[in-house]
């Protein structure tokens, strides 16, 4: 057990993710019915070096549940990875006497949370917030489902036009160092292929296969792409393709930013506030350096480093699934 949180400190870091906003909520509004003062901490780590923190109270979370982006805004600070910006941070908290932090983010920001913790005594409870969904030790993150129908909702349009001009489309998602929304969207949309980090790309294979569709004259043909796939993402994907297949009339899109705003999904304003609710109950309970994540539907805590270090994996089965679907 650590000592007694009396004041909690909110930030959200690293990438938004929509559903931040009504985490940010349930955290505030948890934290002040079980009596604790709560302060937003502005533009994540650099809001806490800058003294850029204000106190919130339930009026200040008020219509944010609906909306995509943070209110408390975000950014990924290179100044707290140092030992000098992290104590002027702790200063800034002290003079407050914030006791206690709830840090909405990814992986890097946690890693952030625990070195600050071990330093400064100071319980840290982290929420995955992230449109990657790669931290372990949780079934969901908030944004990821958002920012997949974002993606499925783009790509159903592409169809379209795929079908109007007898075209190939190779659709890049986002995912630097993850393929999830590439694979979930690209099963959800019927894409003949999914090319992701986690698995080494076989351009060659891809391209015979798509030869053979050529051959058989299939109507759409959709290509979905990680921005992290070891191939080099959208854009080298469709040069290959287009030296490869001359008589097929290709096109990139690049789906972008699109994918990281907007309103949060049911599941995503859900998942948010039952993790700002947990986090709270997290301090009150003495806990320190977990993340709160949701396993089988029930709630699960991980320690930090867990969280930090390991990465989901991706099923084979799923993979096989596209194989054959794409037929
Ligand atoms: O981590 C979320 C994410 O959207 C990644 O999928 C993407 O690679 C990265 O952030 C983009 O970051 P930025 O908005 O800083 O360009």
């Amino acid at each position: 057990m650590n000592k007694k949180v009396t004041k909690i400190g909110v930030l959200t870091s690293g990438g938004d993710a929509p559903g931040m906003n009504a985490c940010v909520r349930a955290v505030v509004r948890t934290a002040l019915f079980e009596g604790y003062e709560v302060y937003g901490i502005m533009r994540g780590y650099q809001g806490m070096l800058d003294d850029d923190i204000i106190k919130m109270e339930s009026r200040s979370v008020a219509n944010i549940i609906q909306r995509g982006g943070t209110i408390l805004k975000t950014a990924r600070c290179k100044d707290f990875m140092t030992p000098e910006g992290r104590k002027k941070g702790y200063e800034n908290l002290r003079k407050r006497g914030i006791d206690g932090l709830v840090i909405i983010g990814g992986d890097g920001s946690f890693r952030g949370a625990q070195i600050f913790s071990n330093e400064f005594d100071i319980p840290c409870i982290g929420i995955p917030g992230t449109i990657d969904k790669d931290i372990a030790g949780t079934d969901f993150t908030i944004g990821f489902d958002t920012a997949v129908n974002t993606a499925i909702e783009a790509i159903d349009k592409i169809r379209d036009t795929a079908d109007a001009h007898d075209r190939l489309f190779v659709i890049e998602v986002m995912g630097r160092d993850a393929g999830y929304i590439a694979l979930h969207s690209g099963i959800a949309t019927g894409a003949e292929h999914i090319l992701i980090p986690e698995k080494k790309t076989n351009i060659n294979e891809m391209v015979d296969s798509l030869l053979e569709k050529e051959r058989r004259q299939k109507l759409v043909n959709l290509v979905v792409v990680a921005e992290g796939d070891d191939f080099g993402g959208g854009n080298e994907v469709g040069k290959v393709i287009r030296e490869k297949l001359p008589n097929a009339d290709v096109r990139v899109c690049i789906l972008g930013h699109i994918q990281r705003g907007g309103a949060p999904t049911c599941l995503d304003r859900l998942i948010a506030s039952r993790m700002g609710y947990a986090a709270v109950e997290c301090l009150k309970e003495g806990r320190d350096n977990v993340m709160v994540g949701i396993v089988n539907n029930r709630m699960h805590y991980t320690p930090l480093d867990h969280a930090v270090k390991a990465k989901q994996k991706i099923s084979e089965e799923w993979l096989k699934i596209v194989k054959i679907l794409a037929s």
